[in-house]
Order: C-alpha cells, then structure tokens, then sequence
C-alpha cells in the first residue's frame, strides 16, 4: 500500500479512538502526576490501549507509547528499526483537564528512525494533520501550508515553549525579542503543525521527547518547513533523551532564527 494510503488508513483508525477512547473523559478527567511531574490521566491511559488494538488494522510492528515503561520504550524500539509506531495518546493532557480544547492524538511510523508518515488529530477542532514521506502534509485534504509563510524573523509570530530553555537564553527571548509576537499553546504536536500550516513562523521548544515529535517533523518537513535542535545539528530520533527543537517554516527564516538563538544562549 503507497505511504498516503496509509496516512490515510490511519487518519481513520486516529479519528475513531479519539472519539470512543478520548472524548467521553474530556471535562471530566482527574489530573493524576507522574513520577516526572508530568500529567496524566484515564484518557491517556484508555487511547494508548485503543490504539494498541488498532494499529495493526494499518500495519503490524512494535509500539512505543508514551505511557509505557521506559524499558518497554526501549525494548521496543530495539525491536523496531525496521518499522515501529511511536504515539503520544493526547499531547497537551495540561490543557485536556483543564477544558482547554487544545491537545491532539499523535501517531507516527518510522524505519530507522525516519518517519515515513504520521497524523496529529485534535479532536476539538476537528483537525487531522498528516503526512506521507516523499507525498507532501495535508490538513483535513487541504495542502500545506495554508498561507505564504514570513520570510524575515522581525515579521514572524513564535511559538516558544520556554520549558527546559537555557536560562540567558530564556532571559534574552523576554528582554530582546526578535520575533513581531510570540505563542505557546501547551501541545507541542499542535506546534509542529502550526509552523507547518503557516499559523507561527517559528518555533523553540527547549526538551522534546520522541513521542513529541515525532508524527509533527514530518508534517513541517513536508510543508517545505525546517528542523533542528538548538545545537545546530539534525534531530536523531531516540525514545528516551530529550532534544531542544527549533523549527521554521522555511530555510532562510530558519537559519536567521538558529543564528539568533545560537548568539544569545
Ligand atoms: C507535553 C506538551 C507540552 C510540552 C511538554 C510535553 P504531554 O506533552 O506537548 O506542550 O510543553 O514538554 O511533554 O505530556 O501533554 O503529552
Ligand atoms: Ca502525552
Ligand atoms: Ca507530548
């Protein structure tokens, strides 16, 4: 079956567990913490196991899941250079049990750390991103991106996510902004599809994990966006160490913004 097929095949399986597995908990939902101090709660719990279910109805291979052991994170990442799932059951669970419709179901499939296609679905807004490798990045059957991205940093609208960002570097996006405005909307799925769809023109996020990224890289990257980490170098996927992520929506705005925020951390 060609890659968007399958995006499509599971664009389908997403929409159905977000409503049956997600929804009927959204306004209702306990706030748990686990032991990061990040949260959780029986809907995140109840989407990882629904897709556990559904996943192989697109492909059979291994599952990272953002709520499994560490250990099984990296068994079956082991397992799966060949072909592995990685997904976040709901990115943005802060903003789920709070009311805030801004979170989504991530799900991507990835050979050798690539990810060859993914979707980002909010089931608030009723908005399916989503991706084939090689095939461009649609939102619900529009092409990315909606508009003409900005071309100059001092135009453009940031998404920052000052979340494990250095602290000069923190200090420095306050007191010397080089961006017109900046947003942090509490998904960061969302956030990659946003700079793909043209809605920021930036973005920085200062510690991703895998299942943060890795449906939305592809979603950017097909919309003719570029990604890094705040290092300089490329984003290698890996389940468990956190990357430091810069994306823009296109090359010449990324390598002003990387210059910039290499220049003051
Ligand atoms: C979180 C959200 C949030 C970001 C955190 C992530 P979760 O994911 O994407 O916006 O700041 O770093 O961990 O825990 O809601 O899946
Ligand atoms: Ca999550
Ligand atoms: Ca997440």
């Amino acid at each position: 079956m060609p890659l968007l097929a399958r995006a499509r095949a599971l664009e389908s399986v997403v929409r159905d567990v977000a409503r049956d597995a997600i929804m009927p908990h959204f306004l209702r939902a306990v706030r748990e913490y686990k032991a990061d101090g990040s949260s959780l709660t029986q809907a995140d719990e109840a989407s990882q196991q629904a897709l556990l279910e559904r996943l192989p109805e697109v492909l059979a291979a291994p599952v990272i899941g953002e709520e499994m052991t560490p250990e099984e994170q990296l068994e079956c990442w082991n397992a799966g250079q060949e072909g592995v799932w990685c997904i976040d059951p709901i990115d943005g669970t802060t903003n789920f049990s709070n009311g805030i419709p801004l979170f989504a179901v991530s799900v991507a499939y990835l050979v050798n750390g690539e990810t060859q296609f993914g979707v980002v679905y909010n089931p608030t807004t009723d908005e399916s991103f989503y991706a084939a490798r090689g095939a461009g990045a649609w939102l619900n059957g529009k092409r990315l991106p909606l508009r003409p991205p900005a071309q100059r940093l001092a135009f453009s609208v940031a998404g920052i996510d000052f979340k494990r960002i250095p602290n000069t570097l923190a200090a420095n996006l306050v007191v010397k902004p080089p961006y017109y405005s900046q947003r942090n909307f509490g998904s960061s799925a969302l956030e990659w599809c946003f700079v793909a769809a043209g809605r920021l023109d930036v973005y920085i996020h200062g510690g991703q994990a895998l299942w943060d990224y890795a449906a939305g890289r592809l979603i950017l990257e097909e919309a003719g966006g570029v990604y890094g980490v705040l290092d300089g170098g490329p984003l290698e996927a890996a389940p468990l160490p956190k990357r430091a992520v810069v994306m823009a929506s296109n090359p010449a705005l990324y390598s002003e913004w990387l210059n910039w925020l290499q220049a003051h951390r």
